[in-house]
Formats: structure tokens, sequence, C-alpha cells
């Protein structure tokens, strides 16, 4: 779908926004006229009142410059904001997509609304469907082009610009997590990141050997079992000068099964998406890029497969890793951490950042705390942490901090190594990140967010996740950076 700005509506569907208790606006009275008051006969019939989300649709007739008018539910004028417009946007392209139109004119004269509204119908408009050789035309998009119809196109336009850069970044995190296990795998998905090359980030790949290399046994542990290779992908995207990046990793388990731990049958598919933080770090390089943010951030990724086999690591198994902290296996499925506790320690030694933050799809305990609406937070530093709570606020992808202490701290302790990889039933997800933790420098600010309940989600979505997986943190981050190093 094409999605661009103009200055008159020349679609076959015109969408216009109705405020709710306001009267209709100009353009609805026009094609009211050349329909022959059809429009306001619809919306006494339809119960339209302008609420927010209301749609009410009317078939013109022959003579009239529309073929179909979409009334838009704008909710009270006074409570209108940019998610507003994103969420009208979206819902246009989710009931109009498969209309069998081909074009349709959104009416919204502001230029930075029309960007907004633009950024949702992007989102919307996201599909996957690689992988079927069936569809038959009519179970294929018919909207081809979308267009705001607004006051002023190269105030929209340049306003579109960061926005389509993080619905783009959000795109490939999908496109990322879609993509099943036997196709992107590590190195496949190594090479996915290399490709972002052509958008002007500089794309390093560590293999097996030079990992081992730097000595980063818990990482390599966890990949024993597969017979794909583990990869570290090293983004680097140098907007900001001379000072210290910012550094962004993501754990990229590529498949979850559990290894010797092995998971249960049902729904282990769902483990392809254990990549969810890989693919936000991925996404977040794209969109910065795409935006030219004026700021130095690299992005680390550790990939992996975890599986069983002869030659999975096992219960009981101590691994050294890169820090030289020793870590006994008790269960081979708290892998995450295992992957992050190198990569952590890599960037902070290799970069020195000036902070780093981890996005990770790392335990089912998330889930049960604070369910589908927020990722966990958790971080070292209170001004970090109210940043990216305030990113998250203004990105719609939302987090909520979580504690950290020495107490829970204190349930690593393991008999022969110098900490176990899990911390026993209770907090499963603070001690996972305490975990984490034990990988940083107390003086480097870090944060960590746990979003296994929110890279995808079976609870009702907005038309803005259309896909199985949201590409949660691609636009958090990218928000994060703009708002704290890029002002
Ligand atoms: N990838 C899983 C966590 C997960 C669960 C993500 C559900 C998304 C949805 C992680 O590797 C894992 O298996 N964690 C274990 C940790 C436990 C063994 C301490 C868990 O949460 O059960
Ligand atoms: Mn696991
Ligand atoms: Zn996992």
């Amino acid at each position: 779908m094409h999605i661009g700005f103009e200055t008159s509506a020349d679609s076959e569907i015109h969408a216009v926004i109705v405020d709710e208790g306001a009267k209709l606006p100009e353009e609805a009275i026009q094609l009211d006229e050349a329909s022959g008051g059809l429009i306001a006969e619809a919306l006494s019939a339809e119960r339209f009142t302008g609420k927010l989300g209301q749609q009410a649709m009317v078939v013109m007739p022959k003579s009239a410059p529309a073929r179909r008018v979409v009334l838009v539910g704008g909710g009270k004028r006074a409570d209108r904001t940019p998610d507003t417009l994103e969420r009208l946007g979206a819902e246009l392209v989710k009931s109009q997509g498969m209309s069998g139109f081909s074009s349709l004119s959104f009416l919204v004269s502001a230029p930075v609304d029309a960007a907004h509204a633009a950024a949702g119908a992007e989102l919307a408009a996201y599909r996957f469907d690689t992988y079927f050789t069936k569809l038959k035309p009519a179970q294929k998009p018919s909207l081809e082009r979308f267009a705001l119809v607004t006051s002023d196109v190269d105030a929209a336009e340049a306003a579109f610009i960061p926005l389509a850069a993080e619905a783009a970044g959000t795109c490939l995190a999908r496109d990322l997590m879609n993509e099943p296990p036997n196709i992107l795998y590590p190195e496949a998905f190594a090479a996915r990141a290399k490709a972002l090359e052509a958008e002007g980030v500089e794309v390093t790949v560590l293999g097996e050997e030079e990992m081992s290399k730097l000595g980063m046994g818990s990482l390599l542990g966890v990949g024993q079992g597969s017979v794909r290779d583990s990869q570290l992908a090293v983004m680097r995207w140098s907007g900001g000068g001379a000072e210290a990046p910012v550094c962004l990793v993501g754990k990229g388990v590529c498949f979850d099964s559990g290894g010797i731990s092995l998971k249960p049958g049902p729904g282990m598919e769902d483990m392809k998406g254990d990549m969810g933080g890989a693919a936000a770090v991925t996404g977040a390089m794209l969109a910065l890029a795409r935006r030219k943010a004026k700021a130095n951030v690299v992005g680390l990724i550790g990939l992996v497969e975890n599986m069983p086999g002869a030659n999975a690591q096992r219960p009981g198994d101590i691994v050294t890793s890169a820090s030289g902290q020793t870590i006994e296996i008790q269960n081979t499925d708290a892998e995450g951490r295992l992957v992050l506790a190198d990569v952590l320690w890599y960037a902070q030694e290799t970069f020195k950042p000036r902070a780093i933050v981890d996005l990770a799809t790392l335990t089912g305990a998330i889930v049960i705390s604070l369910g589908q609406e927020h990722a966990g937070l958790f971080s070292n530093n209170d001004d970090l942490a109210t940043a990216l709570s305030k990113a998250g606020e203004a990105s719609g992808e939302k987090v909520w901090r979580l504690p950290l202490g020495e107490a829970y701290d204190a349930l690593l302790k393991s008999r022969f190594a110098d900490m176990r990889n899990i911390g026993g039933r209770s907090a499963g997800s603070i001690t996972a990140a305490q975990f984490l933790q034990r990988f940083v420098d107390k003086d480097t600010p870090w944060a960590h967010l746990d979003i296994a309940g929110v890279a995808w989600r079976d609870s009702a979505k907005p038309a803005t996740d259309p896909s199985w997986p949201s590409g949660f943190g691609a636009r958090l981050l990218s928000r994060w950076i703009a708002d704290s190093y890029e002002s």
C-alpha cells in the first residue's frame, strides 16, 4: 500500500472525521449535497454520533465525486492526541483494506495530524503472507493507495519522516518474528542484520570461533546443542560525533525448545518468537538510520538456538562467562539470561557506553505479573528508568518498573559456582534481572526490559497491531534515544 500526502481528494473512497457532538464538517456537507442527502440519512439511520472509533459507510450515487464515503468518529475535539489520529488511520485501513476499492483519501487538514494518521495506516497495513501459496484475489488487500489530504503537503511529509522510519523499524521487527525458525536461524538472522548496511549501519558478525576466543562460554553453552552456529551481530549507527555510544542489547533465541529441560509441547511453536528482543533492537537500528538520528548507538544481538541433543548443555554443567564469573546451569530453559550475560559484558567492555538497555522475552513470570499491557522494566538508574517510562507513554509501548535488591540477588547462590542460572520459584522475573545485573558495572546506567508479555499478544489488540508479533520495542527505543540524546 502506498501512503502519501496531497491537497485534494481524488480517490474512490473519501474518509472524513466527524467530531463528537459537532456539526458535519464542510467536506461532508458538500458530499451530502452531491448525494442528495444520503450522508445525513445514513448518519441518523446508523446511530452515528462521532464517538471515537465509530465508522459509518455510505455508498454514493454515480454523479458524486466518490464511490464510497466513510465518516470516522473523532471523539471529543478536546481529547484529540497524536494517538487518536494514528488510531483513526489504522482503523480505516482495517475496515477498507479489503473492501474491493483501491484508493482512499482521508481528509486530515492539519499536517502533523495527517502525518500521524499516515503512521497509523502504515502500521495497520502490515501483513506477513510469505508462506501462503493459495490466496485468491479476494483474500488479498485491495487498497493500493492511502492518501492524506492536508493543507500543507511539505509540512506533513517532513513530520512523517521520523514516524515512517519508526513504523519501518516496527515492521522489520515483526517480519523477523514471523519468520519460522527453520528459515530464521542465527546465521540467517545475522544476514538480515547485515542487510542494514544498505541503510548506512555498520555491521559486524562474530561466529563461534571468535566468541570462543572472547571466552563467551555462557552464550556458547546455550547454542551447543544446536547444529546451527551461534552468532553475535553488532550494528553501529554513528550520527552523533565523538561522544560515547548508547548500547542496545537483544536476546535472539531463534528457537527456545528449553533444551534438555524441555518445554511442554502445546504452544512451543510460539518460541520462534524468543528472538523478539533482538528483533526490536534490529528494528530500532533501522528506525535510527532511516530518520538519520543524531546519536551514536550500537545494537548487539546474541543469536542462538536452544535445542536438546547429544551435545546439549546439561543441568549441572558449569560454564565460564566472558566476565570470568562461573555459572551452574540448573535449568537449560533459563537460557536467555545466559546469552545476555556475555553480550552485556561485551557491550560494556568494548564500547564503554553511556547507557545499556537490553530487551528480552525473558520470563513467563512477567506475563503473570504484568499481562500483555506493560513490559517489565528493571534498572540500576532512576533517571534512565524515568526516561524509558516516558518514552513508553509517548510511543504507546508501555513499561512498568519492578524492584531489584540484594535479597533477590541472594537467591542466585550456587553450591558449586559463583551463581546458578535460576532463582527458585518466587519472583522469577526479578531474579532473572538480578542475574543480568551481575554482568554490568554498577556505574554503567543499565535497564532491562522483559518483553515476554508484549512481544506477541492474544488479547484484544489495536488496529495498529494487526499481526501475531507486535514489534514492541523499536518505537520505544527510537523515541527514548530522540528524547534523551538528540535534543
Ligand atoms: N523464552 C522463555 C520465556 C518466555 C515464556 C517468553 C513465555 C515468552 C513467553 C525463557 O527462556 C524461559 O523459558 N524462561 C523460563 C525460566 C525458568 C526456567 C526459570 C520460564 O519463564 O519459565
Ligand atoms: Mn527458555
Ligand atoms: Zn527463552
